[in-house]
């Protein structure tokens, strides 16, 4: 196979079987979304978002490129940024792996790091995440930089609309019961669900948070600090739209811990928290029953699971 450049790996991931873990009588699929050059599913928006800028002229040919990331939306963009030769620069909380900072570093991306207001080491908060925004504004005021806004940016919805949503119905198309996804600035769940509903009104699209930080589904914050970075950040993401869910589901640090072992042990998918939260939910909403006889659940798997201690 030969493809023109990196740009070329990003999407279209095989859609995994997880037949170890499905419960009887069901069959959990997930997305093999470590595939991508960047190691996560964030490289979809990362892609989209700077081939729209350069198409629309907001960004010019080798301005610099400014993120707020909790690691996967600054490889995305570094990956995507070293392809079209932009300098990119990442502002990130001091919260987030070793192991993310130097992966953006060997992609060539510079790494700001910002202190954490009320987090620690390897659980980042909302008000974590509002610093570390706040720093990249101004970064990117300074340095005259395109700054991405991942949280309010459409093409973080659009990109899966337009390819992660289509992609999974190709592959599966009537016999998908339910779509199920971890949420974080909810483009995935979002723009999938989006798709997924304009082919099949029945499908069920449930949307995944840690337990204690599940204010999606109407909860009160009593966990911001929890393992599965990148997702629940106890307030409600602006692109958010209430009416495409159908069941919310939380997941406890002991579950992701246990099926991030279990994928590795018994799937062979050494792979991150918020893929082990998105396969325990599919588990979880199949036990709940009502899905039909030998239902088919679509999830991800976000990324890899190198990046975490
Ligand atoms: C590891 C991981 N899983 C899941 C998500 C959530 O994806 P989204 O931002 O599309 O809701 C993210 C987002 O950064 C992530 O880094």
């Amino acid at each position: 196979m030969k493809l023109s450049s990196s740009l070329a790996l990003i999407g279209r991931t095989p859609l995994l079987a997880l037949h170890r873990l499905s419960p009887p009588g069901s069959t959990i699929w997930a997305k093999a979304e470590f595939q991508n050059p960047g190691g996560s599913i964030k490289d979809r928006p990362a892609r989209y978002i700077l081939e729209h800028a350069r198409a629309s002229g907001s960004l010019s040919p080798r301005q610099p490129v400014v993120e707020m990331t909790s690691g996967n939306m600054g490889a995305g963009l570094a990956v995507v940024c070293a392809t079209l030769g932009h300098p990119f620069i990442a502002v990130m909380s001091c919260g987030n792996s070793p192991e993310r900072v130097r992966m953006l570093e060997a992609l060539g991306a510079e790494v700001i790091l910002v202190d954490q207001v009320d987090g620690r080491p390897g659980k980042v908060t909302g008000a974590d995440i509002a610093a570390a925004t706040l720093q990249a504004k101004r970064v990117a005021a300074d340095r005259d930089g395109f700054y991405v806004d991942q949280f309010n940016n459409d093409g973080s919805t659009a990109a899966h609309e337009l390819s992660t949503g289509p992609e999974i119905h190709a592959d599966l198309g009537e016999e998908l019961s339910a779509f199920v996804a971890i949420v974080g600035s909810a483009g995935t769940f979002v723009g999938v669900s989006r798709y997924l509903k304009r082919q099949r009104g029945g499908i069920v699209c449930a949307a995944v948070e840690p337990a204690g930080a599940e204010v999606l589904a109407g909860q009160p914050l009593h966990k911001p600090q929890h393992l599965i970075q990148g997702t629940g950040y106890g307030t409600r993401p602006p692109h958010w739209d209430p009416r495409l869910v159908d069941a919310y589901l939380a997941v406890t640090d002991e579950e992701v811990i246990d099926y991030k072992r279990r994928l590795a042990h018994q799937e062979g998918l050494h792979v991150g928290y918020s893929s082990a939260a998105n396969v325990c939910a599919c588990v979880k909403l199949i036990q709940r029953g009502g899905l039909g006889d030998a239902p088919q659940v679509a999830t991800l798997l976000c990324d890899t699971g190198l990046k975490y201690a």
